[in-house]
């Protein structure tokens, strides 16, 4: 099978990596890509949110299949407008990506089918909102753009006048555009985060491994969020006991619930859970696969992703046994000096051989550039160095002895990835 992945940050070199392990994959295909995913796909200039120009280049390809990974055109219907061109397309159609698309659509989704999640009320003007904050009294207080929002539209708010900040810039400055229309003011919930990715064809719904993100850019958890430092698989929170609740409570009425709705979810779904002292709840959904979860998900996938990918196509995933190494896996980002704010393009890296990789770990390319053999950063998120091992601490030195290999001026990454995991 000839394959387009759309898509160019670290989470699509991963899903390209695990591909070409397929015996069934034929050519591949990334667009855009990046620097290092040169040396795994051929690359072209569509942007992953240019349907035209995707369906396009996928006809132009000939190719049996397009991997759709990031969330905006997953929510803009970029699946629904390559079937119908009869284009075989993974991922959600866009009635199914709004579980994403719109904060608004999951709440009452919830609600309505039972599903734990922070209480929430939904307003569609500043003042309404602003006078139940006030009326409320308690902070935090949690504070959503309906719509997609780059992962900036979660704002925590310590105050009255944080929280009127906040709904200032979502909803008059419209900071995040036609996501702010609407926004959901949500109880403060604590506990320990977990991801969880779920392949699912809408029948069945298989949970892969736990991961965990490292969403802060410094150590300790400090500072503002990214959209992701690293991460690590598996989640030492996630035991055998919050698998089956979560199974039971969540992940099977979820997809149930997409059904009743007539919105069936075929993809990947991701479930970003908080372990309450009142049991596990949803945080958010999305409708693909997380970044950076992917890097340490994947490569501990025995069965064939290409196999898994026809099976939820044709709806029959029930038919798959799917299996998963028993490694831990640890990636850690390398970023750009001064991300996630304000940062430099085009640093030359060091430290990389000529395919951006070095021998005992993998690199996830995530924002990178090549010209004349050279690798160069060209965003936030610069390389994903990703490691397995027989225990976390074994991959994490892995990762970590890379990583020390590797440089470019400003780079910033943690040095606390895997280490926060069991508080
Ligand atoms: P989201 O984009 O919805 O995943 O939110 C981003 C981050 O905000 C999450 O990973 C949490 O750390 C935090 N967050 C979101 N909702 C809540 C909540 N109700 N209570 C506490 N923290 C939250
Ligand atoms: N790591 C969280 C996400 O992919 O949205």
């Amino acid at each position: 099978m000839d394959i387009l992945v759309v898509g160019g940050g670290g989470r699509e070199h991963a899903i390209i990596r695990k591909l070409k392990e397929s015996p069934k994959c034929g050519k591949i295909y990334c667009t855009p890509g990046n620097g290092g995913i040169l040396s795994d796909a051929k690359c072209f200039d569509v942007k992953a949110d240019d349907i035209t120009g995707v369906v396009e280049l996928s006809k132009s390809l000939k190719v049996d299949l397009v991997f759709v990974a990031p969330d905006n055109p997953l929510v803009a219907g970029m699946v629904d407008a390559l079937e119908k061109e009869g284009i075989a397309a993974f991922g959600p159609r866009a009635n199914a990506a709004e579980l994403e698309g719109s904060k608004v659509f999951s709440k009452w989704l919830m609600k309505k089918y039972n599903i734990p999640t922070a209480d929430y009320k939904v307003f569609d003007n500043p003042a309404d909102a602003l006078t139940h904050i006030r009326k409320q009294g308690r902070y935090p207080t949690v504070i959503k753009a309906d719509g997609l929002a780059l992962g900036k539209g979660v704002l925590l708010c310590d105050s009255y006048s944080e929280a009127k900040a906040a709904v200032k810039s979502i909803m008059e400055d419209r900071v995040f555009g036609a996501a702010g229309n609407r926004v959901v003011v949500e109880e403060f919930l604590t506990g320990p985060e977990v991801s969880v990715l779920a392949f699912t064809d809408g029948k069945t719904i298989f949970p892969m491994v736990s991961a965990k993100d490292h969403k802060r850019v410094f150590d300790g958890d400090m500072g503002p969020n990214t959209g992701g430092m690293g991460a690590i698989s598996p989640n030492p929170h996630y035991d055998d006991e919050t698998a089956y609740y979560c199974m039971n409570k969540i992940f099977l009425p979820t997809v149930e619930a997409m059904n009743k709705e007539g919105r069936p979810f075929k993809g990947c779904l991701f479930f970003g859970l908080m372990l309450t002292p009142d049991g596990p709840k949803v945080i958010e959904y999305n409708c693909r696969f997380g970044d950076p979860e992917t890097q340490v998900v994947l490569p501990r996938l025995k069965t064939d992703l290409l196999e898994i990918i026809c099976a939820i196509r044709e709806e029959r995933l029930s038919e798959l046994n799917i299996e998963w190494s028993q490694d831990a896996c640890a990636c850690v980002v390398m970023a750009s000096g001064g991300y996630p704010g304000e940062y430099k393009k085009g640093v030359e890296i060091t430290g990389l051989n000529l395919n951006g990789q070095l021998d005992d770990v993998v690199i996830f390319h995530a924002g990178t550039s090549k010209s004349n053999g050279k690798y160069y950063t060209n965003g936030g998120r610069v390389l994903g160095i990703t490691a397995k091992g027989e225990s976390l601490d074994a991959a994490l030195e892995l990762a970590y002895g890379a990583v020390a290999r590797i440089s470019f001026k400003d780079a910033h990454f943690r040095r606390d990835i895997g280490k926060t995991a069991a508080q």
